[in-house]
């Protein structure tokens, strides 16, 4: 089987907390299965990263995220999407929530709505995202099959911080993961998850620091 190091990808995964003694006050936001939501919670656990997560906000009732934040004893709160009419105003709702909880960096982990200057004024370069390609390829919905369909050799995962332009903000940090002759989407994503649980805690971890 045909192998990329994603080491050779990003070589500077720091392996150990960042130098303040105070967690960091997380919020994860998630739509879908949490596994991310549960690397960032393990990683804690371990002591790769200083932090503590305050909430998890869930746009649709059934996401398994909002099981494993119970299973931890995080707060889950749902606030769905079809609830409200405007962007802004699911936005503004989602603000509140990570201020009740003293947010102090928000994670989207598999979170598939698009934020508005709301999100972004209240947490400025504090919100980090993890998209499944190697940005700026294969920006927005479905870019796994985005990846099979241009025939690329080579994708993989970005932990990149959010700007109001979609899959855009400043790169913090990548992993390469190599597309098989055979693969489905399916199969891809799964090496591709390998990778973005190794860096996404990772990548929180450089981003809190080099904030500091
Ligand atoms: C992850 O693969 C993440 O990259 C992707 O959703 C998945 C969530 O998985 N995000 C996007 O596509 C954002 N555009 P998870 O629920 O198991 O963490």
């Amino acid at each position: 089987m045909i192998s990329v190091s994603p080491s050779l990808i990003s070589p500077n995964i720091p392996t150990h907390s960042q130098s303040s003694n105070k967690p960091v006050k997380l919020g994860i936001m998630a739509s879908g299965s949490g596994s991310n939501f549960e690397a960032v919670a393990q990683a804690i656990e371990n002591g790769q990263l200083n932090a503590e997560i305050k909430v998890l906000i869930y746009n649709n009732p059934d996401a398994y995220a909002a099981v494993r934040a119970d299973k931890r004893n995080i707060a889950a709160v749902l606030i769905n999407h079809r609830d409200y009419k405007h962007r802004e105003e699911l936005d503004k709702q989602i603000v509140q929530t990570l201020c009740q909880h003293d947010v102090e960096w928000v994670i989207m982990a598999g979170w598939m709505r698009l934020v508005t200057q709301e999100l972004i004024d209240a947490f400025p370069q504090k919100i980090i995202n993890i998209h499944p390609s190697l940005l700026p390829s294969f920006k927005g919905v479905k870019a796994i099959e985005q990846a099979i369909k241009a025939q690329v050799k080579i994708t993989g995962c970005t932990v990149h911080l959010v700007s109001l332009e979609m899959d855009s903000g400043k790169i913090l940090m990548q992993a390469a993961v190599a597309v098989l002759p055979d693969d489905t989407p399916d199969t891809l994503h799964t090496r591709i998850q390998i990778q973005e649980h190794r860096i996404l805690p990772a990548a929180i971890a450089l981003a809190v620091n080099s904030e500091q």
